[in-house]
């Protein structure tokens, strides 16, 4: 049906007949002559409609946008002047002979123009069909499907197989809540999908299968923000006989020759690597954004003395942290701007957000008086404050106070357009093994993460696990461990965690089993597929690089899934619903 692509037409085909398939984006009548720009998946080419060719041009009249058409005609170049230099065929122009027309169609609901995309998501979503004809939505499909190529020829070639793990299945610890799926066949059970392939990928190396990958979805009931969908396509990656250094190694210089063979973007070699302890302290963040330039400096140590018990009380509390973020020039935010911060840090628990203006003619702020010249001048000193500078503060629990600047910090850098341009990897290591969640201990990773010291149950709070998390611009891409693969540490950590041994039996028990039987040492990693590519494409959530995405609430506007089903399947399922 066609000899090219429209966005492969240009002045190499000058004065040939060419064959075109595709979507009318725009048409001009400009009394005389008749313009439609032609659009496919790999551009838009200008066609023009002569009276002369008089059959062609009547048709012409009665095309609407998004009609659907073959065009026969003769490239020709365009009159002096009307060129576009932003399309590839933008010199040239196709004077149509013949037009079949295959298709019309109904107005669309928005128009397919960047220029006039300020549709909302919600009725983008709805025809989502029409809104992923829009270049910039073919364009980051085409590289989605780029990167899978380029990812599989990657590890094809180093020796990794790609096999695939069920889909329906038992509950995989990753912290989320399981989508389940009745069975028919067994009354009262249900299967789990999968939060991920992690024992499954276990499984396969305890068969043998040295180095596995698969491309796979991954399901995961739980709040939905840009970077987070119910369902998300992982780059699942195991080896055996490994440890952390070689997999690193291995992983980081996969993604820096993704980098350079598909954006032509140098990533480092190697990546910078950071251990939790110091991502949390100078970023208050595990996944830090390395292109801000701004850091957190802890200040507890000058004001466990002080009168002013909101910085002293979490000063002198072992799990308390004061500390201040300097902000050059940013003397100049306004008392509203401030109080926009304010607000912005309570989401994260701050009960305030003092500050420290430092003007031409002296300090300025509303907790001077309550502060000491020695500690005041002290911290001037440690955040390098200068005449220009603000410094902001975050006094009370460590995790409120970093979680409150760690997000502060990245806030005010893009209001202030401190964040510099490029690509920031980071390796984040040496994670606590467990947190405490209330009064138990929970993994920080996942249950089967190796710890790097042979006793964890004395001090199960300092045990660091062998776990790394890849960073790209304050994302995190990737994360995996080792494992454990020696079943008497494996029951270790179930004990620290407060599982039974039943429940471990019943949850797990097919892993449990299998390491008895000659397990390698092993690990792996997954990377998130859907926030790597929203990365590379410069997209701003992963809805936009993912073809049929649910919305915040786990829907799908298109299919409206998910949707009520008969009295009848529901009985075959031996489901009855609560009123
Ligand atoms: P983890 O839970 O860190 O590790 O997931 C790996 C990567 O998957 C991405 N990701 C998500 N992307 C979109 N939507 C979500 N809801 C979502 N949740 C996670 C992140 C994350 O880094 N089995 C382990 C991996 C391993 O140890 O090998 C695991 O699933 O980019
Ligand atoms: P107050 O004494 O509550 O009026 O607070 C005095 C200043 O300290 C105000 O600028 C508050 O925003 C700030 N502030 C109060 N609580 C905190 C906190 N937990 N961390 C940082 N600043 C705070």
């Amino acid at each position: 049906m066609r000899s090219h692509y429209c966005g492969q037409i240009n002045e190499s085909l000058l004065d040939q007949q060419v064959f075109l398939c595709g979507w009318v984006h725009r048409r001009r009548d400009h009394g005389g002559l008749i313009f439609i720009d032609l659009r496919d998946r790999e551009g838009l080419v200008q066609v023009v409609f002569d009276p002369e060719t008089a059959d062609a041009f009547a048709m012409a009249e009665k095309v609407r946008s998004e009609y659907v058409l073959r065009i026969t005609g003769i490239v020709r170049y365009r009159p002096e002047g009307t060129e576009n230099s932003n399309l590839s065929s933008g010199k040239v122009e196709v004077l149509t002979q013949k037009v079949e027309i295959f298709n019309s169609a109904d107005t669309p609901p928005f128009q397919l123009d960047e220029e006039h995309m300020n549709v909302s998501e919600e009725i983008r979503l709805r025809h989502r069909y029409i809104d992923l004809r829009r270049p910039k939505m073919q364009q980051r499909l085409q590289l989605r499907a780029k990167v899978n190529s380029f990812l599989r020829n990657f590890l094809d070639q180093d020796g990794f197989l790609e096999i695939e793990t069920p889909m329906l299945t038992k509950a995989t610890p990753e912290g989320a809540r399981d989508y389940l799926v009745p069975s028919r066949t067994h009354d009262g059970q249900f299967f789990a999908l999968p939060q991920s392939p992690q024992l499954f990928k276990q499984l396969l190396m305890m068969s043998g299968m040295e180095r596995y990958y698969q491309i796979v979805r991954c399901f995961r009931d739980e709040d939905l923000r840009a970077d987070r969908q119910p369902e998300f396509t992982q780059l699942d990656i195991e080896m055996s006989f490994i440890d952390e250094t070689a997999i690193k190694q291995l992983m980081e210089s996969m993604i820096r020759q993704l980098f350079k063979e598909i954006l032509n973007q140098e990533l480092p070699d190697p990546f910078p690597s950071m251990t939790y302890e110091e991502a949390m302290r100078r970023y208050g963040s595990d996944k830090p954004d390395l292109r801000v330039p701004l850091e957190l400096v802890d200040v507890g140590d000058l004001l466990t003395d002080v009168e002013f018990k909101v910085f002293a009380k979490p000063a002198q509390d072992s799990e308390g942290r004061v500390a201040a973020l300097c902000i050059p020039n940013g003397n100049s935010l306004s008392r509203k701007k401030i109080d926009e911060y304010t607000k912005f840090v309570g989401i994260y628990g701050a009960k305030g957000l003092a500050y420290i203006k430092v003007n031409q003619d002296g300090l300025q702020s509303p907790i001077l008086k309550f502060l000491p010249e020695e500690a005041i001048k002290e911290i001037l000193e440690r955040t390098k404050a200068e005449t220009g500078s603000l410094i902001f503060f975050g006094a009370d629990k460590a995790k409120v106070v970093n979680e409150a600047l760690g997000a502060l910090r990245v806030k005010v850098a893009e209001d202030m357009e401190l964040v510099e341009a490029g690509w920031k990897p980071l390796w984040v290591v040496d994670f606590p093994m467990f947190e405490k969640d209330g009064k138990n201990w929970t993994s920080l990773h996942h249950p089967f993460t190796a710890p790097d010291v042979d006793d964890i149950e004395t001090q199960p709070g300092a045990c660091l696990s062998r776990a790394y998390d890849m960073i790209l611009n304050g994302s995190e891409i990737g994360g995996g461990s080792i494992r454990i693969h020696d079943p008497e540490m494996q029951a270790a950590v179930f004990r620290v965690l407060g599982i039974e041994e039943q429940e471990a039996q019943e949850k797990f028990g097919f892993l449990l089993d299998a390491l008895n039987y000659g397990c390698p040492p092993h690990g792996g990693l997954a990377f998130g597929l859907d926030r790597l590519v929203m990365l590379m494409a410069g997209a701003d959530s992963i809805r936009d690089v993912i073809a049929f995405p649910k919305t915040q609430t786990a829907s799908c506007l298109l299919t409206s899934a998910p949707s009520a089903v008969s009295q009848e399947q529901l009985r075959e399922l031996h489901i009855r619903l609560r009123q």
